[in-house]
């Protein structure tokens, strides 16, 4: 199967019509809308500032090329987030491990997109031989850790105090899920 045979799922329930499919340069404005949110409103986000259409296009471009990969979660109809994978570094030794992302719009968290969203993103993964998936998660967000941790992820580290935003110190959590347990590249 080639990855543009997948990612067209449709999953009823939830209250509604979710399908996952990959992201497209229609939905980049409404993924920076998403995304930009979050960096004015959270610590979900690392950022300060808002991200420029330029900067979001690098990362639209990051997440899109190569083996990498970007999904939007369409709920009856409408953009309701989005995720994706790129390098988790980019020296060629980390070629096997991919570091994600995932945003809601706040208006469709908490009914089961995100958990789908995540699933469908993991699906992605394992088809392109991704041995193994880095999630960095500020310590304080207790959606993203349920979220991953529910999917499977293990927390693996810990880097306290290793930035601040809105005055404060942040504590970074690495967690990590491998994806098949091949014993050699
Ligand atoms: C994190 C996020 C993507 C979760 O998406 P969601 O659609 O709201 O999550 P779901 O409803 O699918 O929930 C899936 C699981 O996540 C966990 N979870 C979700 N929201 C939670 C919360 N507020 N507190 C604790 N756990 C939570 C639960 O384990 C849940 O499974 P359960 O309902 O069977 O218990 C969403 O809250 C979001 O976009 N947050 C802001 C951006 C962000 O933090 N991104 C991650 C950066 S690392």
């Amino acid at each position: 199967m080639t990855s543009s045979e997948f990612a067209h799922n449709h999953f009823r329930g939830l209250t509604g019509d979710l399908t996952i499919r990959y992201a497209t340069d229609a939905d980049r404005s409404t993924m920076q809308a998403i995304f930009n949110h979050e960096v004015a409103s959270s610590t979900s986000s690392w950022e300060w500032l808002p991200l420029s259409t330029e900067d979001w296009q690098t990362w639209f471009d990051d997440h899109t090329s190569g083996d990498y990969v970007a999904l939007v979660a369409q709920f009856d109809g409408q953009v309701a987030g989005f995720a994706g994978f790129s390098a988790f570094r980019p020296k060629a030794g980390y070629a096997s491990t991919v570091e994600d992302s995932i945003f809601l719009d706040p208006a469709f968290r908490g009914r089961g997109i995100g958990k789908v969203l995540l699933q469908q993103l993991l699906a992605e993964a394992r088809l392109r031989s991704v041995h193994s998936v880095v999630a960095a998660i500020t310590s304080e967000n207790l959606a993203s850790i349920g979220l991953h941790r529910n999917a499977g992820f293990q927390e693996v580290g810990r880097l306290p105090q290793v930035g601040h935003k809105f005055g404060r110190w942040l504590t970074l959590l690495l967690f990590q899920i491998i994806l098949d347990d091949r014993p050699a590249p």
